[in-house]
């Protein structure tokens, strides 16, 4: 780590997302097909795989010593290894691109001894871009406006009860994962009269990424999902947590999970009360748990 020059990666991954987002942004402007890959619910289309082959071009070129690892040439149960590795995912929000909903991004991470060391997040149909380096400080920048230094937001955090939440169904739609799912959503939005949280909101917008750069700016107070993968997170943690967010265990009792862990429980920056809406959080689970764990 000591002869890595962060900031200098940070740049890189900004130049590559825009490109892949030029890439993006055309494709998106016509009808885009989609084949599934587990199911109707996991999606892929021509355009992830043309991005994904771009921006493995421009890293692999730029720091070959480093490892790749991106969502579309993913070989089940590779593990991240303590080397540099970037982590790409070409289109986190796949649905969302084939529907024209405009939550989409580019989502670049560099992982050192699997930790998160750089994260860019870029969606190119808002214009909206994220970046981090440990130790740097969380940004982000709108339309090409001025820079901005993340939380934007920061405040106690009350209860779970004031909160807004991002979630995700996944792609799961029966079965151990799905039934936790029920039961997590259902306790955090029923009324306390009748046994549940009584949360303020819960918010599914398509996109982990996105989402918990959200969460590190503060402009939603947790995010929770069992199932998505290492490429889904790893530079969004870099800036929630250079923002002053804390990413714990989707599941109860590990404060901290390893990078591909597969559950995540993401909270924003606050002055106080991090630990109490984890604490809370975790005991909507009771004794369920889902499959998804690391490789
Ligand atoms: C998905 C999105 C979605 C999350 C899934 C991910 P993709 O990524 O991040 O929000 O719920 O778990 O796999 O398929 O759009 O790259
Ligand atoms: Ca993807």
């Amino acid at each position: 780590m000591a002869n890595l020059d962060l900031p200098t990666v940070r740049m890189f991954l900004i130049e590559v997302a825009k490109e892949a987002g030029l890439i993006i942004t055309r494709a998106g402007q016509s009808q885009v097909a989609s084949t599934n890959k587990k199911n109707g619910t996991d999606i892929v289309t021509e355009t992830d795989q043309e991005v994904e082959a771009h921006i493995a071009w421009r890293l692999k070129d730029r720091y070959p010593t480093f490892g790749f690892l991106g969502e579309e040439s993913y070989k089940s149960g590779t593990k991240v290894l303590d080397k540099p590795t970037f982590i790409v995912d070409p289109i986190d929000g796949t649905s969302n691109f084939v529907h024209h909903f405009p939550a989409v991004c580019v989502s670049l991470g560099l992982v050192v001894s699997k930790r998160p060391a750089v994260g860019v997040v870029y969606n190119p149909f808002d214009d909206e871009l994220w970046a981090a380096v440990q130790g740097g400080g969380a940004y982000m920048q709108k339309g090409g406006g001025q820079v901005q230094k993340l939380p934007l937001y920061m405040t106690p955090l009350e209860s779970l009860q004031s909160a807004c939440i991002g979630i995700e169904w996944g792609s799961d739609r029966d079965g151990p994962n799905f039934e936790l799912n029920l039961k997590v959503f259902t306790t955090l939005v029923r009324s306390t009269r009748t046994g549940g949280r009584f949360v303020n909101s819960l918010r599914g917008t398509g996109s982990a990424a996105i989402a918990i750069c959200r969460t590190a700016a503060g402009q939603q107070d947790m995010f929770w999902e069992c199932g998505c993968w290492v490429w889904d997170v790893a530079a969004a943690w870099c800036i929630l947590s250079e923002a002053g967010g804390i990413m714990v265990d989707g599941h109860p009792g590990n404060w901290e999970p390893p990078i591909d862990n597969r559950r995540y429980l993401a909270v924003r920056p606050a002055t106080t009360g991090q630990k109490e809406v984890v604490e809370e959080f975790w005991s909507t689970m009771g004794d369920q748990r889902s499959l998804y764990g690391p490789p």
